[in-house]
């Protein structure tokens, strides 16, 4: 690999003693693209992503957990430890992709992927802070409510997909990562995860220092699927045949993603103590993944300056302006300086060098 990337080993991975930088993109003339999906991401993050879980008030909710029957703190619960230790793995796993897209130079995605992974720290804090201060079960084991699917997506599935890219930097390998981490972990699994919070807690009226939290969740993980829809977009526009691996991953995973929800109801008898319709999450669930799935589809045969517009759509839904997170841990960042525009074609990684990572 040459460019702005690491080179070293032929295969693309780098070995230290021969790892080298053959020019940087903040000294070449190309400098930094404001205008990359994920730039245009890496400042919404700084804007909207700099809340701090400690600054959330949770006193209300703490007499509210109180006046909860047995059954009803089981679920939450339960959700929560689903919640609490998904975030921890995706805390934990994220970091093989975050190196390969370094080692192929590509530094706007790299900048956004820095937020990311700060984001899901905070997240993996935030929840534990509601199992100590809320639920108040610090120093009991809460693994009895991780069931089959639950495990295979989180014990197995993700930690292998995202650890493989330490071989193996290939597309397809990116791809099935993505795929994993992005549309069935952060698509399917937390936002049917954030519906079942606001359908059971909001709608009571009850808990409104976790429902802030989970409104601050929410608007982070919104740019980390723009990322994760843009990087896919960006590896079926390189190369067709990698939208064949998305769909053999969606379809493999997709049956543990729905089983989570299926383990939750049969915990409970079919029923839930929340009283909510098994049915109404599952079709929620499949809407979400269906529009996704379908953006990616689009990508196939496009050029990469039609993916940046494709994205650009995906950027603007996350987190709109003007909407500020709760427990905001400072002033609101000053707006984007206008920056010219670029044309979108070989402004990639790899342009101030020859060849390279650039899809
Ligand atoms: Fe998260
Ligand atoms: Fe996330």
């Amino acid at each position: 690999m040459s460019g702005t990337g690491v080179s070293g080993a032929a295969d693309g991975r780098p070995v230290a003693a021969e790892a080298r930088h053959d020019a940087f993109v903040t000294t070449s003339r190309r400098g930094l693209n404001h205008d990359l999906p994920p730039m245009r991401l890496y400042h919404k993050a700084k804007k909207f992503g700099t809340w701090d879980p400690r600054a959330i008030d949770l006193r209300q909710d703490k007499e509210d957990w109180k006046l909860l029957n047995d059954a009803q703190k089981d679920a939450l619960l339960r959700l929560v430890s689903l919640f609490a230790a998904g975030e921890e793995s995706v805390t934990l796993d994220l970091l093989p992709l975050i190196m390969v897209i370094a080692r192929e130079g590509r530094l706007e995605e790299e900048m956004f992927l820095t937020t990311f992974l700060w984001e899901e720290a905070k997240h993996t804090e935030f929840m534990r802070r509601f199992l100590d201060e809320v639920a108040g079960v610090s120093g009991e084991d809460l693994h009895h409510y991780h069931t089959p699917s639950y495990k295979k997506i989180f014990y197995e599935e993700l930690p292998q997909a995202m650890n493989r890219l330490l071989d193996d930097p290939s597309p397809a390998a990116q791809a099935e990562a993505s795929v994993t981490y992005n549309l069935i972990v952060e698509g399917v699994l937390a936002e049917t995860g954030y519906y079942a919070f606001y359908r059971t807690l909001q709608r009571q009226g009850v808990m409104p220092g976790f429902v802030q939290g989970i409104r601050n969740f929410q608007r982070d993980e919104s740019r980390h699927l723009a990322y994760g829809v843009f990087l896919l977009q960006r590896l079926v526009a390189a190369d067709d045949s990698i939208w064949n691996v998305i769909d053999r991953r969606l379809n493999h995973l997709l049956p543990y993603a729905l089983g989570v929800t299926h383990e939750i109801y049969a915990s409970y008898g079919g029923e839930h103590p929340f009283e909510v319709d098994q049915q109404e999450f599952i079709d929620y669930a499949i809407k979400q993944f269906s529009l996704r799935a379908q953006r990616i589809e689009q990508a196939r045969g496009k050029s990469l300056a039609e993916v940046y517009r494709l994205a650009a759509d995906q950027v603007e839904e996350a987190a709109p302006d003007g909407d500020e997170p709760a427990g905001a841990a400072g002033q609101p960042g000053e707006a984007v300086p206008p920056v010219e525009p670029r044309p979108a074609e070989g402004t990639g990684p790899s342009s101030t060098g020859g060849g390279g990572a650039a899809a």
